[in-house]
């Protein structure tokens, strides 16, 4: 027998590919063949690493940090990471209680195989970030998508987790801000939701990654109203270090021996000068820079979204957080894929179709990142329109 009759275990086969990277190839050939592509499918600041965070990798190889850490992080940075919760947000977190992991992904898979056993749902908003269905499956559970629209700013609500929480239920999942739609959970709703699902006797998980990346309202934590949650979170967004593969996990004291255990067996540790890299991302002046790109995203927000309403598309609930605008284009289309590829090959515009998020109006809607400078957000919103023109 060849390996190519081979029969991979079944969960490879429930897991289905991003259309957004078919879109990003073909972005990616078509820029080879010397066409002028904007991007605004991808997920990850135009930005590179701060100076200072580079500059702390390099010291970190030069003075030999080369080996594993301890599976929960160097205490140094869950010492710094426990201080920004402190400066921040006004909120103390033992260090004890911080997971360093590789990625906001690392954090997610250790939740998964804590919480979820075969059959077991975990409940979350439709439309979400994709990869937290593809980790329940992983561990042969369920995500529990709720359909979530403009009257719950797409977000669960403490109704949804009343109304649709069953026997199989073990947790639900939140974004703030989230993935795709850029919404926000306020700290009064984070609490609701928080005492419906402990009256669930269940477990909140709060996806934060894209914390402190908010436009004209203040960055929160679920933390701060529950202690009891387990807080994703991330260097990749606000700190501009996707490729550094860092993020970090705060849980509730009783889990950490359990979670330790598995990111032992899992990873071992995360990568370690990319440890050494994040502890400038807490300085002062370091904090400064990331401060103006954040107003460079808000001025970016508030130039697409008009832009974007104003050729038709539908954004009920203005996305405060992230970098993403997610757009209903009903009315342009049933097939937010093709839409997505004709505009494309077209137009030279790259973006996400909705169907990666979820199934609820998948095929309807688009994510537009604004991870891309003003001139080309301009010059993407010509495109569309043009585009948009050609087929009315
Ligand atoms: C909502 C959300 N959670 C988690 C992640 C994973 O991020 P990372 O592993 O880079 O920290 C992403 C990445 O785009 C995301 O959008």
């Amino acid at each position: 027998m060849s390996l190519s009759d081979f029969q991979w275990a079944n969960r490879v086969a429930d897991i289905a590919p991003f259309h957004v990277m078919a879109l990003l190839a073909r972005a990616r050939q078509l820029q080879a063949e010397g066409r002028d592509v904007i991007h605004m499918e991808i997920g990850e600041p135009d930005f590179t690493s701060p100076p200072q965070v580079i500059e702390a990798g390099h010291q970190a190889l030069r003075d030999g940090h080369t080996g594993y850490t301890p599976a929960a992080g160097i205490p140094e940075l869950r010492e710094a990471i426990a201080r920004h919760y402190q400066t921040a947000y006004g909120v103390n977190v033992d260090p004890a209680r911080i997971l360093v992991t590789p990625g906001a992904s690392g954090a997610l898979l250790l939740l998964a195989a804590l919480l979820v056993n075969p059959g077991d749902q975990v409940m979350m908003a439709d439309p979400t970030y994709p990869c937290n269905r593809n980790f329940m499956r992983l561990f042969e559970g369920q995500s529990q998508l709720i359909p979530v629209g403009a009257d719950s700013h797409f977000q669960l609500s403490a109704q949804h987790i009343e109304q649709h929480w069953t026997d199989k239920t073990r947790a639900a999942m939140l974004a703030t801000p989230s993935n795709p739609t850029g919404t926000l959970v306020n700290l009064e709703q984070l609490a609701e939701i928080s005492q419906a699902v402990s009256a669930k006797n269940g477990a909140l998980i709060c996806d934060e990654i894209y914390q402190g990346l908010t436009y004209g309202v203040e960055a929160q934590t679920a933390l701060a109203v529950n202690d009891d949650a387990f807080v994703i979170n991330s260097f990749s967004k606000y700190f501009g270090m996707t490729g550094w593969r860092l993020g970090w996990l705060v849980a509730p004291e009783c889990a950490m021996p359990e979670l330790e255990k598995l990111a032992q067996n899992v990873f071992l540790s995360a990568t370690t000068p990319s440890q050494y890299a994040a502890l400038a991302a807490f300085q002062p002046d370091t904090i400064a820079l990331l401060e103006e790109r954040r107003a460079e995203f808000a001025r970016r927000r508030d130039y697409l979204l008009p832009a974007l309403r104003e050729l038709g598309m539908s954004i009920p609930v203005t996305p405060e957080g992230a970098f993403y605008i997610y757009a209903g284009i009903d009315h342009l289309t049933d097939d937010s894929f093709q839409w997505c590829q004709d505009l494309l090959e077209e137009e030279g515009v790259a973006t996400t179709p909705g169907l990666d998020f979820g199934i609820e109006g998948a095929r309807t809607t688009v994510r537009f990142a604004y991870a891309a400078s003003i001139d080309k957000l301009e010059e993407a919103v010509t495109r569309i329109g043009r585009f948009i023109q050609k087929r009315a």
